[in-house]
């Protein structure tokens, strides 16, 4: 073979597996969970046969009311508990087998914060970057680029007890990355912050994994999925009920949904049978006050549905009609809305 043949088929090879290597089907998952189940003592089923995939490179949401079972996920995930059964890798690594190699590799932002309150920014990274065995030059530069890179600076001489909530975030993001994890955790990043300072938390993340990092996050704003997520959970009791991407999961739902507010409640009952004989209508709920409802062409059920509840003497006080929403998901999957499902676990 001539020494150009030679080249030519040396080229093909190489440019076949670069693109192999490129094709996101064949990178190995960030995340894998297998029938994961665990029971705390004197609790109910905290997970009961959660399954996940999160692809390389992505953001996945976990987005779930209180007490679905997200920070224990994330827990498990992270090393900090076992659960009863079922099995988990992270980075290709099996958390349960080897837990410290998972550990070099994760990154971790715990829904209670992790910041020292009475050391400054930079003492606070620089410790944490000790504990993970960086020292010297090598320590000062990570602290002084991660300082920058969440525009932490100039303030990083002060204590982090004088910092803002959404400064506190920001810290406490950048303790977790002092090691270059290749994947991060982020356990309810934005729960109690401002929107301004949520929607630049919010960029923050989404320019982490457009630098090639994983992320799993846990939310309860149905927003915050939406916005940041490629692929989203929503779990509830433990348990995954649907999932996919944002658009994927609303289009499952067709046409609008019809929300009315009562203005005073009324039986369930007499709101059905008001309701039954409007053929426009399907899946009504009725929760407290509120009647939720779907139609093809939303607008156009309005007035059948308005009559039909004045004759069965039924109060309505407004309407609303709107394009799917991840709550009308949430409601499809679990039969109950977001807020209803919170409210649930609050009384628990
Ligand atoms: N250490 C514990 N001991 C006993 N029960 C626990 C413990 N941690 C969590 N639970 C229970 O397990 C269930 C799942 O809790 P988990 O903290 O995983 O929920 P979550 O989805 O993170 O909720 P939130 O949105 O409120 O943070 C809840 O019923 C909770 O009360
Ligand atoms: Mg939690």
């Amino acid at each position: 073979m001539s020494l150009r043949l030679q080249f030519q088929t040396y080229q093909k090879r190489l440019s076949a597996t670069l693109k192999e290597l490129s094709n996101p089907e064949l990178l190995p998952a960030a995340i894998e969970v297998r029938s994961l189940s665990k029971t705390y003592r004197y609790s109910v089923k905290a997970l009961d046969g959660l399954n996940l995939s999160v692809a390389g490179g992505s953001i996945f949401a976990l987005l779930g009311p209180n007490g679905a079972g997200k920070s224990t996920t994330i827990k498990i995930l992270t090393t900090l508990s076992k659960p009863d059964s079922g099995e988990a890798r992270v980075a290709g690594i099996d958390v349960l087998r080897e837990p410290q190699r998972v550990r070099r590799s994760i990154g971790c932002v715990a829904q209670k914060s992790g910041v020292d309150e009475n050391c400054t920014g930079r003492e606070n990274l620089t410790l944490q970057g000790q504990l993970h065995g960086l020292h010297g030059a090598d320590l000062k530069q990570r602290v002084d680029t991660l300082l920058d890179r969440f525009s932490l600076a100039s303030a990083s001489a002060r204590v982090a007890s004088t910092y803002s909530g959404g400064m506190k975030r920001k810290l406490d993001i950048a303790l977790g990355l002092i090691h270059r994890p290749r994947v991060l955790f982020l356990d309810e990043p934005t729960t109690g912050l401002d929107p301004e300072a949520r929607a630049e938390l919010w960029e923050e993340i989404a320019r982490l994994s457009a630098e090639g990092l994983s992320i799993l996050l846990t939310t309860h704003y149905l927003e915050e999925a939406d916005r940041l997520a490629q692929n989203i959970a929503i779990i509830d009791r433990g348990h995954v009920v649907a999932e996919g991407t944002a658009e994927a999961l609303k289009g499952e739902l067709r046409g609008d949904s019809v929300e009315v507010e009562l203005a005073e409640a009324a039986p369930d009952e007499a709101i059905n049978a008001a309701l039954r004989n409007v053929a426009v209508l399907s899946e009504v709920q009725v929760s407290a006050k509120t009647v939720h409802a779907r139609a093809e062409h939303g607008a156009t059920a309005v007035p059948p549905m308005l009559v039909a509840l004045e004759a069965a003497g039924v109060k309505v006080a407004s309407v609303k009609v709107a394009r799917p929403t991840l709550d009308d998901v949430y409601l499809r999957h679990t039969g109950k809305t977001f807020q209803q499902a919170e409210a649930q676990q609050a009384n628990r």
